[in-house]
């Protein structure tokens, strides 16, 4: 979204800094591990809390009128981990959209799924179809799942998928800008995130919405995911309110 968007938008304004809510909020959940760690529990309870408080954040997005919300659940990097830590992160997965999927169609909410397909087990494949499928012409919140996403894989794909077209004659490469490569990303027809939130106070990326996130906003909160709830959030809003975006352009104080 530019910045004249972003003066013009009738969104819902929050009384404390009368800002305009971001459109799209895209969240780096982190911290299961060390939450369960702090309580010495095994680290699965720490990603079963975690589906929790996804639950919870698609509430409070749907209720504060944000129109996409995007959830980092598993990176194309967290593969690294133990096999068994992968497969109960899979196992989730699969339960999280078996159980909510229902729910999620009734609260009008559509989603959709970020990241390689391939590579994924069959049964979580066709999950994931379903889960797009059925909510696809629904009006309210967006959830973007980004599963098996890495930011810069995503890039290479959608480069290729050019060079690909360059190579049968189709495509000349002098039309290639940002839209082009634009419409290969995972997130075509998705705007790029207003704000990003990364829980658990570690400050980086971590290879999340590469592309996309150009002019982003980042905020950083110390808690981890499973706590994750309401007030974290609108601190989390309100940091995002305090920002003056330019784009590149002028503070509106000094135009
Ligand atoms: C986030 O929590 C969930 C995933 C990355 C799948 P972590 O599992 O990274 O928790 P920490 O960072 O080890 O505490
Ligand atoms: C980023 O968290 C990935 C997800 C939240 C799914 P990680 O815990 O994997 O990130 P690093 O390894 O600490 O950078
Ligand atoms: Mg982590």
């Amino acid at each position: 979204m530019n910045g004249e968007a972003k003066r013009s938008a009738p969104a819902y304004a929050c009384k404390e800094s009368g800002g305009v809510m971001p459109a799209h909020v895209a969240i780096i959940m982190d911290g299961n591990g060390r939450w369960a760690a702090q309580r010495g529990l095994p680290r699965l309870e720490g990603h079963r809390r975690g589906v929790e408080a996804i639950r919870r954040a698609v509430r409070i997005a749907g209720d504060l009128g944000i129109r996409y919300l995007t959830v980092y659940s598993f990176s194309a990097e967290n593969w690294r981990r133990p096999a068994q830590e992968v497969s109960d992160l899979m196992g989730l997965l699969k339960r999280f959209v078996r159980h909510d999927l229902a729910e999620l169609h009734a609260n009008n909410i559509r989603v959709r799924i970020i990241g390689e397909r391939e590579g994924l087990a069959s049964d979580i494949r066709l999950l994931l179809d379903e889960a797009e499928h059925l909510t696809r012409s629904n009006t309210g919140l967006t959830l973007i799942i980004a599963f098996n996403y890495g930011g810069r894989q995503e890039i290479v794909s959608a480069v290729r998928a050019l060079a690909q077209r360059v190579k049968e004659g189709s495509l000349d490469p002098a039309e290639i800008d940002m839209a082009a490569i634009e419409s290969g990303l995972d997130t075509h027809g998705i705007p790029d995130p207003d704000l990003v939130i990364r829980t658990s106070g570690e400050q980086r990326v971590s290879n999340f919405l590469t592309w996309q996130t150009a002019y982003s906003e980042f905020v950083f909160l110390p808690g981890f995911w499973p706590d994750f709830d309401e007030t974290a959030f609108k601190a989390a809003i309100d940091e995002y309110f305090r920002r003056e975006r330019r784009f590149g352009g002028l503070s509106a104080q000094a135009v």
